[in-house]
């Protein structure tokens, strides 16, 4: 087990990503505005965005989501608003789920965040074209249920606010991790991020965990946290798969799904 949180800049971040799977930064090194959390908080950490998630893991979440479509052309980036947020087989809950939307581009202080966490994938690792998931998150104790993975590419968690402690993030070698989800060995990572720092890290090297939120004497316990993923072009953007199910019961044919002129 150990705790890494040197605070790197991007270039770091890269290197670091690169070579370890996973990297710790901060908005304040990536260049963020000094009152960026307070105000991006203020804007969206609230009930008029955030929605209860009924049958949700854990239970107690509030969260909204946006995904947005880019595009990486000569180092340039484009960022649009995807038009589906569907989410598909996430938390351990099969099958498709909406949850609140907050169209995050009509906003010039949060396209910047978006710009700042996608920036973050290095140069030679980046699709031409994706999508980036974004999910608002007010957890109130349990922050997940155990480690997993989120079947995409990268995940990035970036921590707004926190009140009290717990709450370590925790990264596993995912044959550390049974298939009921409890862990055989120590992670390899455990760190509580602080509201400032940016963990991210490639979902298929590790099954990634939180630790509940433990509240302090006198107070409530609650922590905002944005959670991205730089998806897989299979969640939005690559053709649905297609299968026939032959007379035996057997899929005959699998393949990719033509579009017809
Ligand atoms: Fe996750």
């Amino acid at each position: 087990m150990s705790d890494d949180s040197a605070p790197t800049c991007l270039a770091d971040t890269w290197s670091d990503l690169s070579a370890k799977g996973y990297a710790i930064t901060t908005d304040e090194a990536l260049g963020l505005p000094e009152k960026f959390r307070a105000n991006f908080g203020q804007t969206y950490f609230n009930d008029q965005v955030l929605e209860d998630d009924p049958g949700g893991k854990p239970p107690g979440r509030k969260r909204a989501r946006d995904v947005i479509l880019y595009k990486w052309r000569d180092g340039d980036l484009h960022v649009q608003e995807h038009k589906k947020i569907t989410i598909k087989d996430r938390d351990g809950r099969p099958g498709e789920r909406e949850h609140a939307r907050v169209d995050l581009l009509n906003d010039p202080q949060a396209e910047e965040l978006i710009r700042t966490l996608l920036s973050l994938v290095p140069p030679d690792q980046r699709q031409s074209d994706g999508t980036f998931g974004v999910n608002l998150f007010r957890t109130v104790k349990d922050v997940v249920t155990s480690p997993h993975h989120d079947h995409e590419e990268l995940c990035v968690i970036y921590v707004l606010d926190r009140v009290g402690g717990g709450a370590q993030t925790q990264l596993y070698k995912p044959d550390d991790v049974s298939d009921q989800g409890k862990p055989t060995a120590d992670p390899v990572l455990t760190h509580q991020l602080n509201p400032g720092e940016i963990i991210i890290f490639k979902d298929d090297l590790f099954k990634h965990s939180t630790t509940p939120l433990e509240p302090s004497s006198g107070e409530t316990a609650q922590r905002d946290v944005v959670v991205c993923t730089v998806d897989y072009r299979e969640t939005y953007l690559a053709p649905p798969a297609l299968e026939v199910t032959g007379a035996d019961g057997s899929n005959a044919v699998t393949g990719a799904l033509t579009r017809c002129p």
